[in-house]
């Protein structure tokens, strides 16, 4: 029986400009997904026991056997191999928080252990990337870097094919916040090549909107290594507007973006693919992080309350 976990993540600064080799920030938290898998029965099988939005398990379900022979292939494992996989774990599948990642960076080491592989994080890394793509079509790395290192990282995309530029970030202090749910299943590959084709279309609104984004990543980096959180909480919030003109929020984020900045929130915004999906706020202190909780919660929606900056993860 082969074991492995990956974490989940939250993007602060630059979800969806990353895939275009602009800077972004990410930081892990302190949720996982977890798999099992044993070399048993005939074919690859999946149990997936994850804590899920509605729908979001029957969504994915074919991007996920595909993300597997992405995987397997990259691995240099038979396709034939039989695999009994077993997914779970604390991170809730919603999208936006790097869940597809997660689990493919968990299986990757479960196969591994389960097969006598030696596995190093870059390789699984890298085949975990590979697996995004069923997902994302066009992923940055952003997400499977996040759940194969953990922590609060600098990240952008080498768009020359060489290795990413990846840093770790420290905060003076971790930070509390509140990540609500739309209670929607997003397609992120959907919502990348819609980005990409606008863009594409029109480079005059897009462009300043990318230069404006990089700018974003270097000013929040800055901010939260000095621990300005007010500061950190206002690039959030611009960041958010950018995602607006970039077409890829949703009412439902802004209304829970609005409900948070309401509550005293230093800045909020969506997180991840948007179009549904999760945002992200940014309340430091236990009772802020409550309040704005509270109040999401009050009009309906999930939450998770989990802090950014921890130095375990
Ligand atoms: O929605 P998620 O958790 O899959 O995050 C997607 C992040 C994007 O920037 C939109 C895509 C990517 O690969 O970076």
């Amino acid at each position: 029986m082969g074991k492995g976990s990956g974490y989940g993540k939250v993007i602060l600064f630059g979800e969806h400009f990353v895939v275009h080799g602009v800077p972004g920030i990410v930081s892990a938290i302190d949720s996982t997904t977890d798999a099992v898998v044993k070399k048993i029965g005939k074919g690859i099988s999946v149990k997936d026991e994850r804590k899920t939005a509605k729908g979001y398990s029957e969504e994915k379900r074919l991007q996920q056997l595909e993300s597997i022979e992405r995987m397997l292939k990259a691995m240099g494992i038979d396709p034939k191999t039989p695999l009994s996989i077993w997914i779970g774990g604390t991170l809730p599948g919603f999208s936006g928080l790097g869940a597809s990642a997660a689990s493919s960076v968990a299986i990757a080491r479960a196969i591994a252990e389960e097969l006598g592989m030696t596995m190093p994080d870059e390789r699984i890394n890298q085949a975990a990337y590979e697996a995004e793509k069923a997902y994302a079509g066009n992923p940055s790395g952003i997400d499977n870097t996040a759940a194969t290192y953990g922590g609060l990282m600098w990240f952008q995309k080498n768009m020359s094919g060489g290795p990413d530029f990846v840093e770790r970030l420290h905060t003076p202090q971790p930070v509390e916040i509140v990540i609500g749910s739309t209670g929607k299943v997003a397609n992120t590959k959907a919502m990348v090549e819609g980005v990409a084709e606008r863009k594409r279309k029109n480079p005059q609104k897009y462009d300043p909107l990318f230069k404006r984004a990089g700018e974003i990543a270097i000013e929040g980096r800055k901010t939260l290594e000095a621990g300005d959180l007010k500061k950190v909480g206002a690039l959030m919030n611009e960041n958010h507007t950018l995602l607006q003109e970039i077409e890829v929020s949703s009412r439902e984020l802004d209304l829970l973006v609005g409900i948070a900045r309401k509550q005293g929130a230093f800045g909020a915004k969506l997180t991840g693919g948007g179009g549904g999906g999760c945002m992200v706020a940014l309340t430091p202190g236990r009772q802020l992080q409550e309040k704005v909780a509270k109040a999401i919660e009050q009009q309906g929606f999930e939450v998770l309350r989990t802090m950014i900056g921890v130095q375990k993860l």
